[in-house]
């Protein structure tokens, strides 16, 4: 199919057609859903659609552009629902919170189709993969509550060292400002601000530039299921609503998945840095190295759907293959094949693979790196490349080198630049010398040429993985990079630490104390301190 085919006459099933524009008019606000009558910001879809002659880009809503008064309304609002830790929220007991997240996710499950029908409506995610991010966010909640459980079941115990009787838990942070990706509006979103919840924290929810409307189904269900300024949003420019929010100095924790350039700007807008703890999700170049003995068939298609699915736009995708000499032929050769094969079209249409890109200007940033490596010797190898509004099928670049802004840049889009070494060392100075250190791919057979790999490389990137493709999942295991890939460790159970702080109750072991100790205990004075058990 050409690129310019698929938006003409394309038919929506009646179940994922979205008939009105979502006009969210609202934004929540110490559980109030509160009318913005200012400016608002138009949603356009990546798909395009028929209007008389021409085609334009769908418009399927508006979210408000509010302004920094507002947002310092916001601002109070999550700061009094904290009172330094002393309001209701911080201070309830575990399960308490556990049941306000149970009420959210049980209304959320209720919203799936909205939210699935908008993430592909918004980013153009295929069916498939919204459903999966949706579901795959439901996992996350649950799982994150188990682990709350278990870790509180931990800490329900006294320690008595050297004469000191303590009992030690994790505490909450204060106000934390939750700001997503594009990529997974939802997903990473809700890996940072579920935890942040959970643990005692109030939260102010910025959600990204792209990726705003697929929330709106679920600010009724933020809004009943918590107490008041425990959960607020915030919609507009950086500059109307970040900025205002980090110079009050008023922001604990800062959330972020984005680019490095936008956390370091971010950052620096606070006026009492060290008080700011951070939990940063930022850019990758994971690179898939081949080696000579690779099982090819596999690293084909690791590499394919490594690289490409949802279009190259995941952090971890592969952004750069390097491929041995001896197997570049029989490699490519397949490596095309299925690139070209991928399905591409609307995100409904079944077993579609490449679908509109939501960031209009990611598309020029693309071909202004294919240019600059052409122009430098390198060859576009794929099948003729299709562009067209929103649309580009995929491209792949051979003979990608140091000189070229491809091998340095992340392109997060349908590109994928191939290096073919003769000596591993060329790979292995790349993960070196990059500015990223998130994961690498390696596809190999032999036991003592991977095991020599893995040890310099697990002190570049945080993640090596074995005959398959970089991917932060299962969720279980700690997602984090170096360099100017990622500030802290995010996982179910290692969210729970990044928003919290341990915290201890000590005394020395006499009798006096044992006894006020045993007294607050059985006369449940205190929630903190305590040897309740959830089960
Ligand atoms: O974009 C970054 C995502 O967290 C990657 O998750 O590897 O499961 O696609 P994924």
């Amino acid at each position: 199919m050409k690129s310019s085919d698929i938006f003409e006459n394309y038919s929506i099933p009646k179940e994922w057609d979205i008939s009105e524009p979502v006009q969210q008019q609202t934004y929540l606000c110490n559980k109030e859903l509160l009318k913005w009558d200012g400016k608002m910001q138009k949603v356009f879809s990546p798909i395009f659609e028929k209007n008389g002659e021409n085609s334009i880009q769908k418009y399927i809503g508006s979210y408000p552009l509010m302004g920094k008064n507002e947002t310092l309304k916001v601002l109070d609002a999550a700061q009094s629902a904290y009172d330094k830790g002393r309001a209701k929220w911080p201070t309830m007991s575990i399960d308490e919170r556990i049941s306000c997240i149970e009420t959210f996710t049980n209304i959320m499950i209720k919203k799936r189709k909205d939210v699935v029908k908008l993430l592909m409506w918004e980013i153009g995610k295929s069916l498939e993969d919204s459903k999966k991010e949706f579901e795959r966010t439901v996992d996350y909640i649950r799982d994150t509550i188990n682990a709350l459980k278990e870790l509180d079941r931990d800490s329900s115990k006294f320690k008595v060292e050297e004469g000191v009787l303590a009992q030690i838990r994790r505490s909450p942070l204060g106000v934390v400002l939750c700001m997503g990706p594009y990529n997974y509006p939802l997903n990473e979103t809700f890996t940072t601000l579920i935890p942040a919840l959970i643990m005692g924290n109030t939260v102010i929810f910025k959600p990204p530039k792209i990726g705003v409307l697929l929330h709106e189904p679920l600010l009724e269900a933020f809004r009943d299921a918590f107490p008041k300024g425990v959960i607020n949003t915030v919609y507009g420019t950086g500059h109307e609503v970040v900025e205002p929010l980090m110079n009050s100095g008023r922001i604990d924790v800062l959330a972020f998945i984005g680019t490095s350039k936008g956390a370091d700007a971010i950052k620096k807008q606070h006026p009492k840095p060290h008080r700011l703890r951070s939990v940063l999700g930022l850019e990758a170049k994971n690179a898939a190295i081949v080696l000579a003995d690779a099982d090819l068939d596999n690293a084909v298609s690791e590499c394919v759907s490594g690289s490409l699915s949802y279009n190259g736009q995941r952090c971890t995708a592969l952004k750069i293959l390097f491929i041995h000499r001896s197997i570049e032929e029989k490699f490519l050769k397949n490596f095309l094949k299925q690139v070209d094969d991928l399905k591409q079209g609307l995100p409904w249409e079944d077993g579609v693979k490449i679908t509109p890109l939501p960031d209009t200007q990611k598309i020029a940033y693309q071909f202004e790196l294919i240019e600059d490596a052409v122009k430098k010797g390198a060859k576009v190898i794929n099948k003729e490349v299709e562009s067209c509004g929103t649309f580009m099928s995929p491209v792949v670049v051979y003979g990608v080198t140091k000189a070229m802004r491809l091998y340095h840049e992340e392109q997060f889009g349908p590109v994928v630049p191939i290096v073919v070494f003769d000596d591993v060392d060329v790979a292995m100075d790349y993960v070196v010398e990059s500015n990223y250190g998130q994961q690498v791919s390696l596809f190999g057979n032999d036991s003592s040429e991977i095991g020599a790999m893995i040890d310099p490389l697990v002190n570049q990137v945080c993640r090596v993985n074995i005959n398959s493709q970089c991917q932060r999942g299962p969720d279980s295991f700690p997602f984090t990079g170096r360099k100017d890939s990622a500030e802290g460790t995010l996982s179910v159970s290692d969210a729970l630490r990044v928003f919290s702080i341990r915290t201890l109750v000590a005394a020395k072991t006499n009798d006096q104390n044992k006894d006020i100790i045993q007294k607050i205990v059985t006369e449940r004075s205190s929630r903190f301190l305590s040897t309740d058990f959830i089960f």
